[in-house]
C-alpha cells in the first residue's frame, strides 16, 4: 500500500482538489487497496473547515466526488505515516520540510514534478482561477498514478 498525502497552505482548495482527484483516477484504475490518499495543511488558517466552495463547484463539474474533509494542519508523525508528502507548490515543500524537521528518506515532492513542465499549481484563494488549478491538479495526479504503476 502506498499511502499519499496531498499538502498546500489552506488544506481547503488545492490539496483536497488534488486528494479527491487522485481518489477518483484510483478508484477508475481498481486500485484502492494500493494507493491511499489523504490532505493536510502547512497553516492553520483553515483548520476544521470544509472544502473552499469554489473546489466543490469544480470537482462536481468534472464529475469527481467531493467528500466533507475538513481542514488539518500536518503533524510530524505524518513523516511515518505516509510513503508520499507532495506539496502543490516549492513553498509547501518548504515549509512541510520545516515542519516535519527534514526529509530523510526523500518523501517530499511536489506535484507537478512527475509531469513534463514541472511547476507550481496556483493557488486559486488568491486566483479565484479554479479551473486552471483542476487541469494543473489532474496533469499531476494522472503523471503520479503512471509513476506509480509503471
Ligand atoms: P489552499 O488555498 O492552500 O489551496 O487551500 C488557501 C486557502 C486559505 C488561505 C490561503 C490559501 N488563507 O490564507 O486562509
Amino acid at each position: 500500500m502506498v499511502r499519499i498525502l496531498m499538502v498546500c497552505l489552506g488544506n481547503i482548495c488545492r490539496s483536497p482538489m488534488a486528494e479527491y482527484v487522485m481518489r477518483h483516477l484510483v478508484r477508475q484504475a481498481g486500485l484502492e487497496r494500493e494507493i491511499a490518499v489523504d490532505s493536510a495543511a502547512t497553516s492553520r488558517y483553515q483548520i476544521g473547515d470544509l472544502p473552499h466552495r469554489g473546489t466543490q463547484r469544480v470537482l462536481a463539474e468534472h464529475g469527481i466526488p467531493c467528500g466533507r474533509h475538513r481542514a488539518r494542519q500536518i503533524v510530524p508523525s505524518d513523516y511515518q505515516r505516509y510513503d508520499l508528502i507532495i506539496g502543490m507548490d516549492d513553498e509547501n515543500c518548504e515549509d512541510i520540510l520545516y515542519l516535519l524537521r527534514g526529509d530523510p528518506q526523500h518523501k517530499v515532492r511536489s506535484l507537478l514534478d512527475w509531469t513534463d513542465h514541472p511547476r507550481d499549481i496556483a493557488d486559486p484563494w488568491y486566483t479565484g482561477d479554479f479551473e486552471t488549478t483542476y487541469a494543473d491538479v489532474l496533469e499531476g495526479c494522472k503523471a503520479l498514478l503512471m509513476h506509480l504503476t509503471r
